[in-house]
């Protein structure tokens, strides 16, 4: 490995950050592809993301389906439309998919949701993972779904710095740092592959934010990571920030971010987001080049889309999901590497780490 780009110190992590110098960048990236051929192949995986609900109880001031967005329409897919969206990710080869949403805590989720597991598992001959996104919930939660056939989840932490975090979000007990560390460890208890993530480029956020984002990962022994750019959704408290935004510089910083992330911690899956592709049109290709290996085409029914707006300038929106496949493999057979269909594409990492424990 070149010294120039070692991850020994949260000084070198800084460092790396902080590179201005196209030139330095082009060679973090390419350090980066380097250590992902190594540790992970050269095949990207497919998740196949349904998001299944817009409904959310939180209120975050960033997120453009937060309940306070009175301009959202609200909606939820019954269990026939989920089932029929994950049997397609399977016809189309794709091995796992992410089934997403707002989130909410009830008894009537939790029962629904393991419904729709065990439907899944069975109607695709337990071939297809399933990841979940549904946000914070019970450990007993947690493991029905873990028991109904989910194997991972991504719960992303979006600041390891509990100061950042407090910025933005209501200060309330819904939306405690503290609960949603304890969260990871639950997940981590109940054999999930545990996934986490941040905002990059959140105002008030520094390069040592950041670098300690990366050890908290590495700490929390995370197998997955899910990260991308912050866009402000200008129907949000945070959309004052759109005055300001310089989309090149968060799309650069978001891909260092990758980059470093894969120099540092190897062997970990890293998705690329599709946040990445709402500032520039090859964003996530951008971040496979700078060391992602996960990427998440969009299985969610067009008439569905429109309600599903984290942020503003959400790609694909008029497109479906056979539209957005024959797209994607040709974006990334473009950057040199194939798809690893019908593989569910687990993480090294996890790997490694049931195999020292057992
Ligand atoms: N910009 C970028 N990412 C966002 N998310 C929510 N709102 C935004 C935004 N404005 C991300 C959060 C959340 C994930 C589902 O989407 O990190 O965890
Ligand atoms: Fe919290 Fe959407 S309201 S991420």
């Amino acid at each position: 490995m070149n010294r120039n780009f070692k991850t020994d110190s949260r000084e070198d992590l800084i460092r790396l950050l902080s590179l201005t110098d196209p030139n330095e960048i082009e060679q973090l990236f390419k350090a980066a592809l380097d250590v992902k051929y190594e540790n992970c192949g050269r095949k990207v995986y497919y998740r196949g993301l349904i998001e299944f609900s817009n409904i959310c109880a939180k209120d975050c001031y960033y997120c453009g389906i937060r309940k306070s967005n009175k301009n959202v329409d609200r909606y939820r897919m019954d269990e026939e439309e989920i089932v029929k969206e994950a049997l397609w990710a399977r016809e189309a080869g794709y091995g796992s998919i992410v089934i997403q949403g707002g989130e909410l805590q009830s008894p009537v989720l939790t029962d629904f949701i393991e419904k729709v597991l065990i439907r899944i598992k069975k109607e695709s001959d337990r071939e297809l993972g399933i990841t979940l996104s549904l946000g914070e919930q019970t450990e007993e939660t947690y493991r029905r779904w873990f028991e109904a056939g989910a194997h991972r989840y991504l719960l992303r932490i979006e600041s390891s710095n509990p100061e950042l975090y407090s910025q933005l979000h209501p200060a309330d007990k819904l939306h405690s740092h503290q609960t949603r560390i304890e969260c990871l460890k639950r997940l981590r208890r109940c054999g999930y592959q545990v996934g986490t993530g941040v905002m990059i480029g959140l105002p008030g956020q520094t390069v040592e934010d950041l670098a300690d984002d990366l050890l908290f990962f590495r700490d929390m022994d995370i197998d997955m990571i899910g990260m991308g750019p912050f866009i402000p959704h200008h129907q949000t408290p945070m959309g004052e920030y759109e005055k300001d935004f310089d989309g090149p510089a968060q799309l650069t910083l978001a891909l260092k971010m990758i980059a470093v992330t894969r120099l540092f911690l190897k062997d970990v899956n890293i998705a690329a987001a599709t946040a990445l592709q709402a500032i520039e049109h090859n964003g996530r290709e951008q971040g496979v080049s700078a060391g992602a290996n996960i990427v998440m085409p969009n299985l969610t029914e067009t008439k569905y889309r429109a309600g599903y707006q984290l942020y503003d300038n959400k790609p694909c929106l008029d497109e479906n999901s056979q539209m957005c496949r024959g797209c994607l493999d040709k974006r990334i057979v473009s950057v040199g590497e194939t798809v690893g269909y019908g593989e569910w594409g687990d993480s090294p990492h996890f790997r490694k780490r049931t195999a020292r424990q057992q």
